[in-house]
């Protein structure tokens, strides 16, 4: 077989970790799916002192010139992590004529217009399967299968780390503390789990797949977010009365040219699919005219499915170069208006605590009504009847989010009202 296809990596950890595995266990049919043998060549790490399993000394470096540099290299693979310095190793690689491949969703969110143009201008290709729902294949069928679609909505489960502790809450009645102690355990959240938490991790990956689904540009901080961390056991118990449970969801909606684009702990009904995805499992809904509905799921995360997607894309560039296949990164965007919060319209939950006396619920009802705020439901389990305070749920129809925000104020003035928490629900 004829001259091999230089890869170097940027990374060495838990994804890299993977790649190089499946590089070697796979090496033959590899070469026999491109054409040509893949030959891993310099790795970039911050502790080159430290055995690498599947790599020589020789092959780790502390210099990133040593492996962009590398004139046998023709892919570059990043799995640094993190925006700096991987945006720039990224562009340094591209200018330098290397294609890339990352998982890096922080860098694509913010970055990946600017650096695909980069791409374009230097004719090489920037792929990024990996970087939202790790194994699951879906940024290549955005991009290609689904084209021919008009793509109006897309709802995910795109933060294995939440959906396990969401699933524990939900089936073992568990407190957000003691799922997140339990997720620590088991190596499932960061030391620091604020990205996971508060949904920012999944605000990066929605943007991405808000310009994929919808071909137009849109920020992470455009997205409305709110964390898990406000949710108790009491919501569970609550959203199960609804034959509801609660999900961290990612949904982009494009109507009118108006996007929404949001991460929240939502209720959803058991019968949808999304509410039987669970623990660290994935999944991505994806609604076009064409199409209908087609749903997504599989492991977000993990070396070797991770790995299994950012070697799809190296195979998919190195079968290019086999063929001498022209590079080709050309995603147009458009421009959309972003619906900001207050403008933003769902139903929503609100659970609240009041003074065990007549006339508080009725008081919390005239004031949402003002505000012109339909009542849906409301939800009261059975307390002592010389308990100080009660614990309620009122849920609503369609609401504006404006509305409801200056409703709540409102409420929360009152001195016998307390309001615990706030959450949509899928509609
Ligand atoms: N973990 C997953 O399951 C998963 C899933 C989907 C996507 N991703 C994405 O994949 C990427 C890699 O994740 P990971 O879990 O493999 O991370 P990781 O285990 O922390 O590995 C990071 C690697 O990069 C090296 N590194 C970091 N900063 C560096 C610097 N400034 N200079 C030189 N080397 C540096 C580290 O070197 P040392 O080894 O010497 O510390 C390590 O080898 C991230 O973008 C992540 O979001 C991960």
């Amino acid at each position: 077989m004829s001259e091999a296809i230089g890869i170097g990596m940027l990374g060495a950890g838990n994804v890299g970790g993977g790649v190089v595995e499946a590089l070697q266990q796979g090496a033959e049919r590899y070469a026999a799916r491109v054409g040509r043998p893949l030959e891993l060549r310099r790795a970039l790490v911050r502790d080159a002192s430290r055995p690498r399993p599947g790599l020589a000394t020789e092959q780790l470096t502390t210099d990133v010139d040593d492996v962009i540099g590398d004139p046998g290299t023709q892919i570059v693979i990043e799995l640094l992590g993190g925006e700096d310095p991987a945006r720039e190793y990224i562009e340094r690689a591209l200018r330098a004529g290397r294609h890339v491949v990352t998982a890096n969703k922080e860098v694509i969110a913010k970055y990946g217009a600017e650096l695909l143009a980069v791409a374009s201008r230097h004719n090489v290709r920037l792929l990024y399967e990996a970087s939202v729902g790790g194994g699951i294949p879906i940024v290549q069928p955005l991009r290609r299968d689904l084209l021919a679609n008009d793509v109006h909505t897309v709802t995910a489960i795109i933060n294995g780390t939440t959906n396990f502790m969401l699933t524990a809450m939900a089936q073992d009645g568990a407190d957000y503390e003691d799922v997140l102690a339990e997720a620590h355990r088991l190596g499932y959240a960061e030391p620091d789990p604020t990205d996971d938490v508060e949904g920012i991790d999944a605000s990066y990956k929605l943007a991405i797949l808000c310009g994929l689904a919808f071909h137009v540009a849109i920020a992470p901080d455009e997205v409305i977010r709110q964390g898990i961390t406000t949710l108790t056991a009491s919501d569970f118990t609550y959203a199960a009365e609804l034959g509801h449970t609660i999900k961290l969801l990612a949904t982009g909606r494009l109507s009118d040219g108006e996007l929404v684009a949001s991460v929240r702990p939502t209720l959803i009904g058991y019968g949808e699919p999304l509410a039987k995805v669970d623990g660290v499992l994935n999944a991505v809904q994806v609604e076009g005219d064409l199409v209908g509905r087609v749903l997504f799921e599989g492991p977000g995360a993990g070396p070797r499915p991770t790995a299994g997607a950012v070697l799809a894309d190296v195979l998919d560039v190195a079968r290019d170069l086999v063929v001498g296949r022209e590079p080709l990164n050309q995603i147009t965007y458009t421009a959309a208006t972003v619906r900001a919060p207050d403008d933003h319209e769902s139903r929503y939950y609100i659970r609240m605590t009041g003074a065990n006396q007549p006339g508080v619920l009725a008081k919390v009802a005239t004031a949402l009504g003002e505000h012109g705020i339909n009542i849906a439901s409301v939800i009261q389990f059975g307390m002592e009847e010389d308990a100080p305070t009660e614990e309620f749920v009122i849920t609503t129809y369609l609401a504006n989010g404006g509305r409801l925000r200056t409703a709540l104020e409102q409420i929360d003035g009152f001195d016998e009202v307390v309001v615990g928490n706030v959450l949509a629900m899928a509609s």
